[in-house]
């Protein structure tokens, strides 16, 4: 189940210690796990789970794919990528109206040839049933890949990337007692789990609250546990888990979805002029903020290992540019 995937991107990613900031911060050791560099599309996380649900879509024959996301959404932007390598036709639902001007992950999505449909308010896919209905009235076999490819399928990918740290670590004969990371649809976060599980990993995870909305009337934690439990039982987990197995961290998400405060372009001036690496606005500057505050603060032990997993994200910079300067 593990190895039927359809090949996306250039594993493993590379794991760097980012070694001014790890003086900076002295209590700890600092590593970053570059997901930004997967390959598709300028990278990002997505790479690994649509390896997963591109290849379940073409297992089922489907000939289209459909998916939702913000008008800036990198999961949309890697997901029409990943339709043109497999031949498949590629819808995407975004939120907000047509702007004139195209731009950021926008502008790659329509370059990638994909079927662009603005819907407004709504942003995580929630009339995506609609779309699939008339899409299948012209012929079409849709494949749905719900909000952030977070089901169970896409959580493999980081499963496998579980496995793929695992290995890394024991090569560099190094433990790492925290990942740092962005959580948002949720889907990363359960394969963690899973993986961290499955391959017996002594480390915590730390996931970082983006978006402080609820999707489909639930909170992030509770699309976490539900993808956990369905992957415990494909994967034979004998663990059962709880909502208070899953961990979240929403000290950072306050101004809400998307938008740049302080801390946000903080975190990418810092990274950027420290170790000369690119932050997103969106996703992991808020996330990286987040690590180096609960660093400042000694929130984590004195004295450990800490790995941030870069998610991605580079092309939204360019639509913030005015707000990063
Ligand atoms: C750059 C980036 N980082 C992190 C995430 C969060 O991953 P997940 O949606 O699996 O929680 C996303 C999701 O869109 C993302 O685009």
């Amino acid at each position: 189940m593990i190895d039927n995937k359809f090949n996306l991107g250039f594993f493993p990613t590379p794991i760097q210690q980012l070694k001014k900031l790890s003086e900076d911060y002295s209590d700890y050791n600092i590593f970053i796990k570059r997901d930004d560099n997967t390959g598709l599309a300028s990278g990002g996380n997505k790479t690994r789970k649509l390896e997963y649900l591109i290849q379940k879509a073409l297992d089922e024959g489907c000939n289209s794919i459909i998916t939702a996301g913000a008008q800036q959404s990198n999961h949309c932007r890697q997901t029409a990528a990943a339709c043109s390598i497999a031949g498949l036709k590629c819808h995407l639902m975004l939120g907000g109206s047509e702007p004139n001007r195209y731009d950021g992950n926008l502008l790659l999505s329509s370059l990638f040839g994909a079927t662009i449909h603005f819907t407004g308010e709504k942003r995580k896919g929630e009339d995506i049933h609609i779309l699939k209905k008339e899409l299948e009235k012209q012929n079409n076999n849709c494949f749905v890949i719900p909000y952030g490819g977070s089901n169970v399928t896409g959580a493999l990918g980081f499963v496998n990337a579980t496995k793929e740290l695992k290995e890394q670590l024991i090569k560099k004969n190094l433990t790492i007692d925290y990942i740092f990371f962005a959580s948002s649809s949720g889907g990363m976060q359960a394969g963690l789990t899973l993986g961290i599980e499955l391959y017996n990993l002594k480390t915590e995870l730390v996931p970082i609250n983006i978006d402080k909305a609820e999707t489909y009337g639930l909170s992030l934690e509770e699309v976490v546990l539900n993808i956990v439990k369905n992957g415990t039982k494909l994967l034979g987990i004998k663990r059962e888990f709880e909502l208070s197995d899953i961990p979240l961290n929403k000290d950072y998400d306050k101004a809400g979805y998307g938008i740049i405060t302080d801390n946000e372009r903080f975190a990418i001036h810092e990274l950027a002029r420290s170790e000369g690496i690119l932050l997103d606005p969106v996703y992991t500057g808020r996330a990286f903020y987040g690590m180096l505050n609960c660093l400042k603060e000694n929130k984590i032990k004195p004295n450990s290992n800490v790995l941030f997993w870069h998610t991605g994200g580079l092309p939204a910079i360019f639509k913030y540019a005015d707000e990063l300067k």
